[in-house]
């Protein structure tokens, strides 16, 4: 195959390369994967506003996000075990993000340990993404090893009580191959879970049902209350549609909100990212940063959402295609082939700097046939 120009011809080398079970486990949503297909299609129905006869002989598209500077507003979103798409995984992915100078959320799910990520990524910028177990001990031990190995927050993703309706998954009774493993979890639970799991009759994926046994069901905004009480790092939210929900993550103290459905992988039919962006960032009237992931394919994906009032964005897929296709350099590659479209789209469209990305930039495509 020939060598990737965009981010899907990193998608297609991994669907002609990698095992099926997981490449359909990266690349599938929830139920009719309605979601899945409008994160992207969303985008399309807005239309650039450029603006000519500007200064951008330089292009600037350094920012921050929590107080960090990054090169460019594009970070890695959390995805689990990594070592499905390369045998180094996590480590890779540290190191591609720090040699970019960007942003990486680990997940929970890592195949590799908090601390060896960190070393791997030195002085770069991440974060932990948090899920919450019923073992509230465990959580808390978590959060100080991830204190102590320099992570500068924590993302606690909050639409996932339950696990979504994943077909390909089911059908494939998806499970983490037998020699990879869940670093967060200890041999010995993960295997009592899993004999148990895995013995009962049910078309239904392995690994999700781990997931379910092991994480909290009870999650209210008291636990966000609880997180925050435990810890001095900036606690984020993963998983907020709605104004409601961005207003209620303001009261309870939260320092960040991404606004994401999980990559349409928890509830199909929810509304893509960009779409509920908007409610989001009036909600909040600039209390605290926003960010978005899901759908996020190309420049002018970022442009969008830059203009609509997200801080920066986050890319979950392309990264594991980009690991699958060369571990570090598929995802500094992925990365760079993002970065200089976004670079692109804002010469192109007279933003010499992030500040210079404003909601003017944008129209709806339902406008923009009125006018015709
Ligand atoms: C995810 N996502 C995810 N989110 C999270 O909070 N914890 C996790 O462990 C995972 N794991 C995970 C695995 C895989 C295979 C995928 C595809 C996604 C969701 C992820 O962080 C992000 O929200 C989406 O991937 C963003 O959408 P795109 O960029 O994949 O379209």
């Amino acid at each position: 195959m020939s060598k990737p120009v965009c981010l899907e011809d990193f998608e297609v080398h991994c669907s002609q390369t990698l095992d099926r079970n997981i490449c359909d486990n990266f690349s599938s949503g929830a139920n009719q994967e309605q979601t899945l297909k409008d994160n992207k299609e969303a985008f399309k129905r807005y239309r650039l506003r450029p603006r000519m006869l500007r200064d951008v002989s330089n292009v600037n598209m350094k920012t921050t996000i929590m107080g960090n500077e990054i090169d460019f507003p594009i970070g890695i979103a959390p995805t689990a075990v990594q070592k499905m798409a390369h045998p180094e995984g996590e480590v890779a992915t540290a190191r591609a993000s720090s040699s970019m100078n960007t942003c990486m959320i680990l997940s929970t799910w890592t195949s590799t340990s908090i601390e060896e990520v960190a070393q791997a990524n030195g002085s770069g910028l991440r974060w932990f993404q948090l899920y919450i177990f019923k073992d509230k001990q465990f959580n808390m031990d978590l959060i100080r090893r991830v204190e102590q190995a320099g992570y500068k927050a924590l993302v606690v993703t909050v639409d996932s009580q339950r696990v979504g309706k994943r077909l390909a998954d089911d059908r494939n009774r998806f499970n983490v191959p037998s020699h990879l493993k869940l670093a967060n979890v200890s041999t010995d639970t993960l295997q009592s879970v899993q004999s148990s799991v895995l013995t009962q009759q049910q078309p239904e994926s392995g690994l999700h049902k781990s997931t379910q046994v092991l994480t909290e069901k009870k999650l209210t905004w008291d636990t966000i209350t609880w997180v925050k009480s435990f810890t001095k790092l900036p606690v984020i939210v993963k998983g907020v549609l709605t104004g409601e929900d961005a207003k209620l993550a303001v009261q309870h103290g939260v320092d960040g909100i991404i606004v994401s459905n999980h990559g349409g992988r928890q509830l199909d039919g929810v509304l893509a990212t960009i779409d509920a962006l908007g409610e989001v960032v009036e909600a909040v009237e600039g209390r605290v940063e926003v960010y978005l992931d899901g759908g996020v394919r190309q420049g002018t994906d970022v442009l969008k959402a830059l203009a609509l009032g997200a801080k920066a964005v986050f890319i979950g897929r392309p990264v594991l295609w980009g690991l699958a296709y060369q571990g570090q350099t598929g995802v500094e590659e992925v990365l760079n082939i993002i970065k200089e479209e976004f670079k692109l789209a804002m010469a192109l469209s007279g933003c010499a700097q992030v500040s210079d990305i404003q909601r003017s930039l944008l129209t709806r495509e339902t406008n923009y046939y009125c006018k015709l």
